[in-house]
């Protein structure tokens, strides 16, 4: 069965729309353990958007029955942090300014040796290390080559299509890319539009180790509650 990290960026993102103290994603962290979560994730991007360094900080020191992971660039600012507060997982994501989200998979091919030295300094340091990639089989080898505990596929392509044929040829790119993964030796997550209806097939690819899951449980949560709202997704990934 799948472990369900739980991101909990959109509780700083209402806290951040007033610049106030409420809602505290560190709350949120806590009633997502009782809810059932595995892991907590949070995305400190370097524009801080949502996540401050405090939150990060914190949670280093709340979050310690489940698995804290990290979404990071991969930039010297944040890579600092990192080593600081040493969460148990980084995940190297892109990240523009501009986007609304993460808009792709990390390109690997392009910064080769940039990645693997983060990569290096980051397992050296003890941290577990993942890559969010788009379903691409050259980026996959790239992570196993460079040493990647684990590739993080990039549902967004999926989330976002059509149900029914679209939404199909976008699974069957995933379930390839899974296979290449495992094939690896890699551990193979997921994440990134996942919600409560699309969610099961991307859950039942076969060794599914983790499910990176934010906007839509956060979404829930405002009116049903965060504990619920992560016992409901933790009951449709089982
Ligand atoms: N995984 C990664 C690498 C992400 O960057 C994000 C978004 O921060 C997510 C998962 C969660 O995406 P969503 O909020 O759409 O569930």
């Amino acid at each position: 069965m799948a472990l369900l990290g739980v991101n909990i960026d959109h509780v700083a993102t209402l806290r951040q729309a007033r610049r106030t103290y409420e809602p505290d994603p560190v709350w949120a962290a806590a009633l997502a353990e009782l809810g059932g979560a595995d892991g907590i994730t949070l995305h400190l991007r370097e524009d801080r958007r949502h996540i401050q360094d405090r939150d990060l900080r914190l949670m280093r020191e709340t979050v310690t029955a489940v698995k804290l992971n990290l979404e990071m660039a991969c930039a010297a600012d944040v890579l600092r942090i990192a080593l600081e507060v040493r969460p148990d997982q980084v995940t190297l994501v892109p990240e523009n300014r501009q986007e609304v989200t993460t808009e792709g998979g990390l390109d690997v091919v392009g910064q080769k040796s940039r990645v693997g030295e983060i990569i290096k300094t980051l397992k050296d340091a003890g941290i577990e290390v993942s890559l969010f990639l788009d379903p691409d089989a050259r980026q996959i080898a790239l992570a196993k080559e460079l040493q990647a505990d684990a590739v993080e596929l990039h549902t967004g392509c999926y989330a976002l299509a059509k149900a029914g044929r679209a939404r199909e040829a976008e699974l069957q790119k995933l379930q390839t890319a899974a296979g290449e993964i495992v094939a690896a030796g890699l551990l193979l997550h997921a994440g990134h539009g996942l919600n409560y209806q699309n969610v099961g097939p991307v859950a039942t690819l076969p060794q599914m180790n983790e499910l990176n899951i934010g906007h839509s449980i956060v979404a829930r949560a405002v009116m049903v509650g965060f504990t619920q709202a992560v016992r409901e997704m933790k009951q449709l990934i089982s």
